[in-house]
Order: structure tokens, then sequence, then C-alpha cells
């Protein structure tokens, strides 16, 4: 298994990265990110609307590695899309961070009226070389074909809510099809499926934990994986996905779990 999924670019970005979101007290991203780093994670996903991208970029800055070994995510957020200043929303996250460039830059969510105009914008960012690579989240095939249609550059990532209550293999097949990389965001659900008999029993045979399972489940799916944790013996847990394999049985059993549960909610402005 390749520890790097290729993305359109021309770059890779790593299979498994922290996810920090609710992680904002400085002295604890500075630990988290050092505690991860020294385990081999190099990719960290933020977003302005995290509040936290100041504490990542001194983060960052802590650890003491070169740039060019970190993969950093960060992303616009929907009132910045509608206000229609995506140049300067970056250049404030980039300032927040600390960085010149991110590796890779995202639409947080396809605000409905915005996306085409915010594409655009982030394709002027990508041709900058600020951003050395552009992508989205949450966005539908309808919604990816409609930003295809209409644009030069391809989304290099759709990062999505995908676990085995929530499979999202229609669309991930639709990505892969397509040149764009899929990273699955809430890949534990946020805790939700960690308990399930049928999950624990696979865990078990393999002398691993259903977190691991479940995240195995997605990196043999092709797809990148982000679980967030803050605490120092899961975030090794996390990482020992690399060197066990599962099943077709397996795999298929897990597909079959799929109950359309979203753990992340629909942010509340785009509600109604
Ligand atoms: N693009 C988007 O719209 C979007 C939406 C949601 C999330 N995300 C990104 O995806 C990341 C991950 O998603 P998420 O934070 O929603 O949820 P998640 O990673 O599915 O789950 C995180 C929760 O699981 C716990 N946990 C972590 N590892 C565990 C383990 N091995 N065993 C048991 N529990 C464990 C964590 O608790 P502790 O911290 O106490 O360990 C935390 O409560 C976010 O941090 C963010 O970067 C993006």
């Amino acid at each position: 298994m390749q520890n790097h999924i290729a993305l359109n670019t021309g770059a890779t970005m790593p299979i498994l990265g922290l996810g920090t979101n609710q992680i904002t007290d400085e002295a604890e991203v500075i630990r988290v990110m050092k505690d991860a780093a020294n385990l081999g994670y190099r990719m960290f996903d933020t977003a302005s609307s995290y509040k936290n991208e100041d504490q990542i970029g001194k983060g960052i800055r802590e650890l003491d590695l070169p740039r060019e070994e970190l993969f950093i995510t960060t992303k616009i957020w929907n009132t910045a899309q509608r206000i229609g200043n995506i140049e300067g929303a970056f250049e404030r996250s980039l300032e927040r961070l600390g960085l010149d460039y991110v590796d890779l830059y995202l639409i947080h969510w396809p605000v409905p009226g915005c996306c085409l105009d915010t594409w655009h914008e982030m394709e002027k960012i990508y041709h900058s070389g600020r951003a050395r690579a552009i992508g989205v989240s949450n966005f539908s095939q309808i919604q990816l074909t409609d930003l295809m249609d209409h644009s030069e550059v391809i989304p290099a990532v759709n990062q999505i809510e995908y676990h085995p209550l929530l499979n999202q293999d229609p669309l991930r097949q639709f990505c892969q099809k397509n040149g764009i990389a899929v990273q699955a965001h809430s890949p534990l659900a946020r805790g939700a499926y960690l308990k399930k008999d049928v999950l624990t029993r696979i865990a078990e045979k393999h002398f691993r934990s259903v977190a691991q399972v479940g995240l195995r489940w997605l990196i043999q799916k092709g797809c990148s994986v982000i679980p967030k944790t803050a605490q120092l013996d899961r975030l090794l847990e996390n990482s020992q996905i690399f060197d066990f394999e599962l099943d077709d049985v397996e795999m298929a059993t897990i597909d079959s779990l799929n109950e359309n549960y979203h753990s992340s909610t629909l942010p509340e402005d785009l509600l109604g």
C-alpha cells in the first residue's frame, strides 16, 4: 500500500492526515501536531471556520520540518464566498498560517449560486502558485459536473463525509474516474459506528480496533482519510492502518452497513 495518492496536478497527497476541527487551544494544537508528526503524520487539515489557522501556523513552525515535507490544507468559508472576496480570504488564511503557499485550498461547502465564481478566483490562486492544488468539499456529482463543464482546472480533491454508515461509493467512483482524489472527512463518523457488532468481529479477527477497520476500509477504496483526535494513543492507533488487509468478503460486509448517516451537519447558513 502506497502512503500517498497521486493528484491530477502531478503532486502527491498523503493518504493519512490529521483533522483539526475543534482543536483550538494553542498549547494543545502544538502538542497534538508534535505528537502526530513524531508518529509520521505530515498532512494537517484546517479551515478558516475552525478558528485555528493561527495556532496551526505556530504548530507548523514548532515542528521544524522542511516545508516540502508537510501537506497543509485549508478551506474557504461560505460567507467569504457570498461576499465574493476569495483572494482576500485566501490571503488572510495564508497570513494566519504564516505560509507563502498551502498544498490544498478547498471550497468548504457548495454555496448555491457562488461555486463557479469562487472556483474561477481559486483557479487564479492556483496559477499564482500560492495553492499547489485546489479542490472542493461536500460536492455532489451534479455540482462537480457543473463545475467541470464551466472551468479550466479540474478539482484535485473532493473532501466528503465517508464512512461505513455513509457509503459514498457512486460519488467516489465518479470522482476517481475523473481524476479527482477522494478524501474522507469524519471517517470515524465521530464515533457513531465504533461499537457495531459486525465491525467488532472483523476487528477482533485482525487484532485491530473498529476505528482501524473503518479507516482501512476507506484506504482500500483509494481514499485519503483525516481522522481527528487530540489523544496520543488514538493518533497512534489511527496511523496503524497500513499493515493489514481486509478481504473481499469483509469489504462487502462493511459496504452493506450503509445507513445514509451524516455525523457532520449542514452549516446553518446553507439551511432553508
Ligand atoms: N469539509 C468538511 O465539511 C468537514 C466536515 C467535518 C470534518 N472535516 C474534517 O475532518 C476531520 C475529521 O472529522 P470529525 O472531526 O468530524 O470526526 P471523526 O474524525 O470521524 O471523529 C472524531 C471523533 O472520534 C474520536 N476518535 C478519534 N480517534 C478515535 C479512535 N481511534 N477511537 C475512538 N474514538 C476516536 C475523537 O475523540 P478525541 O479527540 O477525544 O480522541 C473525536 O471525538 C475534521 O477534524 C476536519 O478536519 C471536514
